[in-house]
């Protein structure tokens, strides 16, 4: 290839969202760039003409043009079929992925965008900008798998959402004939536990569900929380009801330490992380032991604690524990393993969603699963 003199590689960003304009001028400030920001689509083809960027940075949803349009004109102007598009939206689908692509982007981000992320995309999509001919066609080859793996993730993400989402009602109507029958003084005992055990497994699926749909949430940053002052005994009192034939069945006791009186918390959130913990931690427990929560005020903040004096979790997976899917391979037969390791995963991103922490300590024997959440003043 000829030498050519290496000029700053210039770059237009078009977001109709002046706050995003700032977010991407933020991101790549410390790169060698010459940005040019544009608030929708009709400024972004006149600057589009007038300066030849090396790349641009296109939102999806803008009032007049849509972002897809701006890309599809660009493509249709004689220096603009090879410039790189990289899109830059808030749609996580797949019929937006693929309109992306129909309108002739290169790639996809999804907002919110991390800056690192968004860093290396522009500096990748400069690197292919420069290719020869042959290695851009092995780009292309390249490029056409990725579309394929990420048009699959993007499917089988929506289908998972559906799944979740339809799943929740029909569940919930089979916990409520469960109670109705559980209330009726006619049945006779040998159904009353079957209905209370199609209860148990109901509570442990609706709990599945909604970690996951929350898990789903807060990755799309839409976890939003109803802070109130909580009344914890009473809580506390309501899971371990939640909780009772469970523990029963394993011949385990679930006892309460000091309890603050209250804590400002979201009361739903609190309720599945403290469900998640004690259920866990009833699973690992020796039979006839019990498992204990306390929960105390320390300075700012509420320490809860919730111990078993079962196996604890090996050294080697305590950093990892909080990661989704991750379960530890019992050797004792005795702990039941039925559910897919987010429960934790959940725990952590509704604790950090408070701005508070949560961790592991080991109890020698047992584990203990803290977390602290922040009062304010
Ligand atoms: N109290 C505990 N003692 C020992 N190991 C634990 C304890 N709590 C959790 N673990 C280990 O951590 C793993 C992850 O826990 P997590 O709650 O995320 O998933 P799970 O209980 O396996 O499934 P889910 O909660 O999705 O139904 C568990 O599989 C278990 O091996
Ligand atoms: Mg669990």
């Amino acid at each position: 290839m000829s030498a050519e003199p290496q000029s700053r590689p210039r770059i237009l960003v078009v977001d109709d969202n002046e706050q995003n304009r700032a977010l991407v001028r933020a991101a790549l400030e410390d790169e060698d760039y010459d940005l040019t920001l544009v608030a929708d689509g009709a400024e972004a083809i006149a600057a589009f003409e007038a300066e030849r960027p090396d790349c641009v940075l296109l939102d999806v949803r803008m009032p007049g043009m849509s972002g897809f349009e701006v890309c599809a004109k660009i493509r249709s102007l004689p220096q603009g079929t090879d410039t790189p598009v990289v899109f830059l939206t808030a749609l996580r689908d797949v019929d937006t992925f693929d309109a992306a692509l129909r309108s002739g982007g290169d790639d996809f981000l999804t907002k919110p965008v991390r800056p690192t992320e968004l860093v290396l995309r522009v500096q990748a999509a400069l690197r292919i900008r420069r290719l020869n001919a042959s290695n851009r066609e092995y780009y292309e080859l390249a490029r056409k798998q990725r579309d394929d793996l990420i048009r699959l993730q993007l499917q089988k993400e929506r289908l998972m959402a559906f799944v979740v989402h339809d799943l929740k009602n029909p569940v919930g109507v089979v916990d409520l004939h469960a109670q109705v029958l559980l209330r009726s003084k006619e049945l006779p005992e040998k159904l009353r536990a079957s209905a209370t055990s199609i209860r148990d497994e109901v509570r442990s699926m609706i709990r599945l569900i909604t970690n996951l749909l929350d898990i789903s949430k807060s990755e799309e940053g839409k976890l939003v929380l109803a802070s109130v002052s909580v009344d914890l005994p009473r809580l506390v009192s309501e899971v371990f009801e939640a909780l009772d034939v469970a523990a029963k069945a394993r011949n385990v006791t679930l006892k309460r330490e000091t309890l603050v009186e209250h804590v400002r918390a979201d009361a739903d959130l609190l309720r599945r992380v403290l469900e998640n913990l004690l259920d866990n931690a009833l699973r690992h427990a020796p039979e006839g032991s019990s498992v204990e929560i306390s929960a105390t005020r320390r300075e700012t903040d509420v320490e809860v604690r919730v111990s078993d004096a079962g196996g604890g979790v090996p050294p080697e997976l305590r950093e990892r524990i909080f990661d989704p899917f991750v379960q530890v391979e019992s050797k004792d037969s005795s702990v039941t393993r039925t559910g897919r390791g987010l429960g934790l995963t959940f725990c952590r991103l509704a604790v950090e969603a408070h701005g508070g922490r949560i961790w592991l300590e080991d109890a020698n024997p047992g584990a203990v699963f803290c977390l602290s959440l922040p009062q304010g003043e």
